[in-house]
């Protein structure tokens, strides 16, 4: 990806919104990404002005560019810079009303060969942002998505084997997922480097009084999700199994997520925007919870259904710092705002087929033009 030099000099607006400077800008760090894409396509569908901020490392973001770019020339502006430059995050900042803190390298894997590079990214990069949004006058609202890595693997978590998936041997944890009396047990470089950004915003809002919430966010997905064998399981079996590729297994497939379709969570972070000032400094799990939960195996076994044949699998070794388990409780976010996820995996899966269909025509057995580095 290069450094932060390196990244001064690749900053460039690629286009300039309409409409005048003071009018309310929401800026989306790594709003090209998959949360990002179909965060900016909601705020834009309201009418807002949106500012995109980044770098375009992950493969097929770019796609999810020129979708925004092609629905929505007037109210989009789109910087393409890092995070990491901390005079092109300023600029942006300059102008925002409310920051969606998204950009990230996104995956453990990529973490444990490049450590620094992980931290610059995920944590350097979100201290540029919150000491930009310190600067401003009145400070914008800063919403900052870490991630369910932050309570470690859950070693400690007594499962038995039920059918095709781990179940906690704990009542409550079955039927209420992990909440967040959870210890902090950051595991893995992603999980230092995100569970530390998270922490400086926190700190941030208690300190400073920055308006800024953390989401600790479990499995997302749906449609614009270029998903990859280290992030984004389940758009990965779905493009695999379309392709006629074989899917690995990293452990025994029994592991379990909660998994949260996007437009979930795109209504999530609004309802954190209208209630900011009773959520301001604190930290929430957001996921499907414990009625929208899957295992690998049961993701694949609806695929098998849904195809009509068995989709090719390998079984590899376990991950470092993978969770056999995680469920989020979200009762505290729901006690506030009254969000709940609504899409169930079953319907959330077939839109993000649909979207992968239109999105990604291939003969079986093709490649994928767009799940490729560009
Ligand atoms: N998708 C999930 O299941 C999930 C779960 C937990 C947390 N998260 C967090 O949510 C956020 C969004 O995730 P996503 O699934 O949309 O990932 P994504 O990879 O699709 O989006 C991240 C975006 O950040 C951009 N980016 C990467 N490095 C950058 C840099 N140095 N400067 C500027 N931009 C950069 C990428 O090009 C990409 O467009 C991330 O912070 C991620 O850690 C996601």
């Amino acid at each position: 990806m290069g450094g932060p030099r390196a990244a001064t000099t690749r900053a460039r607006r690629m286009s300039t919104a309409n409409g005048t400077a003071s009018s309310p800008v929401a800026l989306l760090t790594g709003g090209a990404g998959f949360v990002g894409v179909n965060l900016a396509k909601r705020l834009l569908d309201e009418g807002r002005r949106v500012c995109i901020l980044d770098n375009l490392a992950r493969a097929g973001v770019r796609n999810n560019l020129r979708f925004l770019q092609e629905r929505y020339p007037a109210r989009l502006d789109v910087l393409v810079a890092d995070v990491r430059d901390d005079g092109a995050v300023t600029r942006a900042v300059e102008r925002a009303d409310e920051i969606y803190h998204l950009a990230a390298q996104v995956a453990v894997t990529t973490s444990l060969t490049a450590p620094v590079e992980d931290f610059d990214i995920n944590a350097r990069g979100t201290l540029n942002v919150l000491e930009a949004a310190r600067r401003r006058k009145p400070a914008p609202l800063v919403i900052y998505t870490s991630t369910n890595k932050v309570y470690g693997n859950l070693a400690d978590v007594a499962l038995k084997k039920q059918s095709q998936r781990y179940v906690p041997v704990d009542k409550a944890l079955r039927e209420k997922g992990v909440d967040e009396s959870r210890t902090l047990d950051f595991h893995s470089p992603y999980g230092c480097s995100k569970g530390s950004a998270e922490q400086y915003v926190l700190e941030y809002a208690r300190s400073y009084g920055l308006p800024a919430v953390v989401f600790r966010m479990s499995c997302i997905y749906g449609p614009h999700q270029y998903g990859n064998e280290d992030q984004g399981w389940v758009a990965h079996f779905l493009i695999q199994a379309r392709a006629g590729r074989p899917v690995s297994i990293y452990g025994d497939g029994f592991q379990v997520r909660d998994v949260l379709f996007v437009e979930d969570l795109v209504e999530a972070f609004c309802a954190a925007r209208q209630r900011i000032d009773a959520l301001r400094g604190c930290a929430f799990n957001i996921g499907g919870g414990p009625a929208n939960t899957l295992s690998l195996l049961e993701l694949l076994s609806l695929l098998n259904e849904r195809q009509g044949h068995a989709v090719a699998t390998q079984f590899v070794g376990w991950r470092t710092a993978d969770q056999r388990y995680y469920v989020s409780n979200t009762s505290r976010f729901t006690a506030v705002t009254g969000w709940q996820a609504r899409t169930p995996p079953r319907e959330g899966i077939e839109r993000l087929s649909q979207w992968l269909e239109a999105a990604l025509p291939l003969s079986r057995g093709a490649p994928l033009p767009m799940a490729v580095s560009q």
